[in-house]
């Protein structure tokens, strides 16, 4: 782990290159052994695995237990890989001291290089706070932050009138303040994202929120193709659902040309 590809200090440096910041999620050890043998900057175990590996309509019930399951999982393939672990719903929302706790298990046993924090209130930036000073990496998360998803009323696009573009400006300068290392912005009108881009000097990582950002992330599952249906602004690179499905048609066909002949014999 000392050997980092990428490392916490290059969020900074490639903001100010210009380079964007390759970001997909894992969930498992081939994949995450994939993503490093093809040179991807950061993985993220995304509390999406709710719904891609559980198939839950949202996240809310993924557990502290099963992200370090994954995380440990995703460590062992890409060793030398930032990784970046996502805090449970309820984890870092209502204690100072467990959050820490719930963050260092990522850390671990998890074997993550930082967590990811969703934020939609202000009262969630003393734990952040907290977090960065027992030497924990934190990367925000902002806008449509879907642990939010009852108090929206469902996965609605955040930051589209005034009231909410100021109440996401807040928070944002508060989390730089409090020293996080870069910021995801999911589904937010583009124009929101490359004001916010230009107002900090961190990285912010896109999905969903337009090309106006320092990086951009993506749901393994939804980016190769696994999902029939995938949210409109993501590119797909693969059909792996087409593939699969004919890959297994081809083994069942071989099973069958496979099928000893019936000898009837009769003696
Ligand atoms: O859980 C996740 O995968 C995420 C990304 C979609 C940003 O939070």
């Amino acid at each position: 782990m000392n050997n980092l590809s990428f490392n916490i200090n290059d969020f900074a440096k490639f903001k100010q290159l210009k380079q964007q910041i390759s970001m997909l999620t894992a969930y498992d050890y081939y994949s995450a052994q994939i993503l490093e043998e093809a040179g991807i900057n950061t993985i993220l175990v995304g509390d999406s695995l709710g719904m891609v590996i559980q198939g839950n309509h949202d996240t809310i019930g993924v557990t502290l237990d099963e992200i370090v399951y994954h995380t440990k999982a995703v460590r062992n393939g890409a060793r030398n890989t930032f990784v970046i672990a996502d805090m449970p719903y309820l984890t870092y929302h209502t204690d100072t001291k467990d959050t820490i706790k719930n963050a260092g298990r990522l850390i671990i046993e998890g074997g993550a290089n930082a967590v990811k924090v969703e934020i939609n209130h202000l009262n969630t930036i003393k734990h952040i706070e907290a977090l960065i000073s027992a030497q924990i990496p934190v990367i925000g998360h902002i806008g449509l932050t879907p642990q939010s998803v009852n108090m929206f009323g469902g996965f609605k696009i955040q930051g589209k009138n005034e009231q909410q573009r100021k109440h996401i400006l807040e928070i944002v300068k508060q989390l730089e303040h409090s020293g996080i290392c870069s910021v995801v912005l999911e589904c937010m009108p583009h124009q929101l994202a490359e004001e916010i881009t230009q107002l900090l000097s961190i990285p912010t990582i896109g999905i969903g929120s337009g090309i106006f950002c320092d990086g951009q992330v993506l749901v393994f599952h939804d980016v190769f193709g696994f999902n029939q249906t995938t949210p409109k602004f993501v590119k797909k690179y693969m059909d792996a659902n087409t593939l699969i499905k004919n890959a297994v048609r081809q083994y069942i066909a071989d099973l069958q040309g496979m099928q000893p002949s019936i000898n009837v014999s009769v003696n």
